[in-house]
């Protein structure tokens, strides 16, 4: 049996989408494996006037899915309460400080407390007030905050958040969620970079073309059209996931694989992405918004959008790193709504060979410079296969000498991934564990707004010719023509 965690949740947003869609089931699964056992309670808050069993009904559809056994589903469900709550009402705090010391003696719970931030960002500042001026925080216990995105809109606004947050809880107690750091396979980037010393001695400059990373995804904005238009494709994604992707692709080993050692690598990998002026913005970054086709609208037709709105739902862009490792290399980034469909993966593109020896016709070519041999290709698929992929060049089959890139080809199998926790459920047992390894880091965070705030004010200050691709392309042709500049390809096309 699993070590049981012991802590009192709070939910505040515990009627909204996010936490039904992810948090109950993932809590319920912990509950299954049994790293929830007796020792846990959940408190939900939210302003409509629900009651306890209510509640009840909705935690046991929110698991309807999942098909478990009703009986432990009850179980599971009775651990919850529901308390209604005006985050901006003092008094209210007072309620659900009541409720909390009565759940503490009633389950066990030694003073831990996770608060979960899981509702409207500007409502975050006003409860880490509250919690602090209201004497919620424990002293027995461990107190940890969990922090839905957007952290901020920019740099601004996220220090303003920080310095909100830090007034009522310590660095080490915030933990900022990016579920992308909760996924298998992002994960897995420093288990193949330091665990096999055939990628990391090749991981740099010498030996590596370009690294290509795209988030592709095939619906629209769906039901957050209000929140979508006011972020765009760049702040929703490129400012947090590629970012802290390419973190985990270009940092130096850390000395050790703890928190610690891996957010020092993290934050100085961010802090050498080579800073963009504004006069720099157009040629490195390119956005782009969908159109109709016909079979689905255009974004500026979608609900709640405004007709001339000039929200990016598509960006590429060309990050360079100026440090000893990797000056030189192109990161290719791209992500994008209504693309053509639903998956993330990261091609690492080496250098061809200097000489092609079977092509006498070919020149003698210096890294990049095309000779007929292929790149060897390493792509990590993140999702929904996940694996790797290495293309090679070996002989063509058959008479005479001719080479053709082939694929060695792995992937976890179905059974292993089925059984593999969801980003959430890793989430939430890191957070329960005190292991904020996969969350944001202030410093992280600060470092990719300062990078993401200049292209977003270029690009607020100058009009786009909207709308520009087409829902299932690859985005705008301006987004291959990056790559085609300097001599590149895009690994994946349409
Ligand atoms: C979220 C964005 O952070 O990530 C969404 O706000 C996006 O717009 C989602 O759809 C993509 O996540 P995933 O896990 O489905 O790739």
């Amino acid at each position: 049996m699993p070590n049981e965690k012991i802590a009192l949740f709070t939910i505040f947003g515990g009627t909204g989408d996010l936490a039904q869609r992810k948090l109950y089931p993932s809590l319920f699964k912990l509950y299954q494996k049994g790293y929830l056992q007796e020792h846990f309670a959940v408190i939900g808050t939210a302003r409509r006037p629900w009651t306890d069993d209510h509640y009840h009904e909705v935690i046991s559809d929110s698991l309807a899915d999942l098909d478990a056994d009703q009986k432990i589903v009850d179980q599971f469900a009775s651990h919850f309460y529901y308390q209604s709550h005006d985050v901006t009402d003092a008094e209210h705090y007072l309620t659900l400080k009541k409720l909390s010391e009565k759940l503490d003696a009633q389950y066990g719970l030694q003073g831990n407390r996770i608060f979960y931030l899981a509702m409207a960002p500007n409502f975050f500042g006003t409860i880490a007030q509250h919690l602090r001026s209201e004497n919620m925080l424990t002293d027995n216990g461990f107190n940890r905050v969990i922090i839905e995105k957007p952290f901020g809109h920019d740099y601004a606004s996220a220090e303003e958040l920080n310095n909100q947050l830090t007034a009522t809880f310590n660095e080490d107690q915030i933990y900022r969620i990016d579920h992308y750091l909760g996924k298998e396979m992002i994960q897995n980037i420093s288990a193949i970079r330091f665990g096999n010393n055939i990628w990391e001695s090749l991981w740099n400059n010498r030996y590596i073309s370009n690294v290509q990373v795209t988030l592709s995804e095939k619906l629209g904005v769906e039901e957050r059209a209000v929140y979508y238009d006011n972020s765009g494709a760049l702040r929703d994604m490129v400012q947090n996931h590629i970012l802290q992707i390419l973190s985990l692709l270009t940092m130096d080993q850390p000395v050790e694989f703890t928190e610690q050692d891996i957010d020092v690598e993290k934050v100085k990998a961010l802090r050498s992405i080579r800073p963009l002026k504004p006069e720099e913005v157009a040629d490195n970054f390119v956005r782009g918004q969908y159109a109709d086709n016909g079979d689905v609208k255009a974004y500026r037709q979608e609900d709640k959008i405004s007709p001339d709105s000039n929200t990016d739902t598509f960006v590429a862009g060309k990050v360079m790193i100026d440090n000893f490792r990797w000056s030189g290399v192109p990161f290719y980034v791209r992500t994008g709504k209504r693309l053509a469909d639903k998956f993330t993966r990261i091609d690492i593109v080496f250098k061809r060979p200097i000489v092609n020896i079977f092509n006498h016709d070919d020149v003698r070519a210096n890294d990049d410079d095309a000779t007929s041999l292929e790149p060897n290709v390493l792509t990590i698929n993140v999702e929904p296969t996940e694996g790797f992929e290495l293309r090679m060049n070996a002989k063509a089959v058959g008479q005479g000498f001719a080479t053709t890139p082939v694929k060695l080809n792995y992937a976890h199998d179905s059974e292993a991934t089925a059984n593999s926790p969801e980003a959430y459920e890793r989430l939430l047992h890191d957070a329960l564990n005190g292991d904020a390894t996969n969350f944001t880091h202030w410093q992280e965070l600060a470092s990719s707004w300062k990078f993401v705030d200049v292209i977003q004010q270029y690009w607020d200050e100058h009009t786009p010719e909207f709308p520009n691709y087409c829902p299932g392309s690859m985005g705008p042709d301006a987004s291959d023509e990056l790559l085609q500049k300097d001599g590149h390809q895009w690994v994946y096309k349409n």
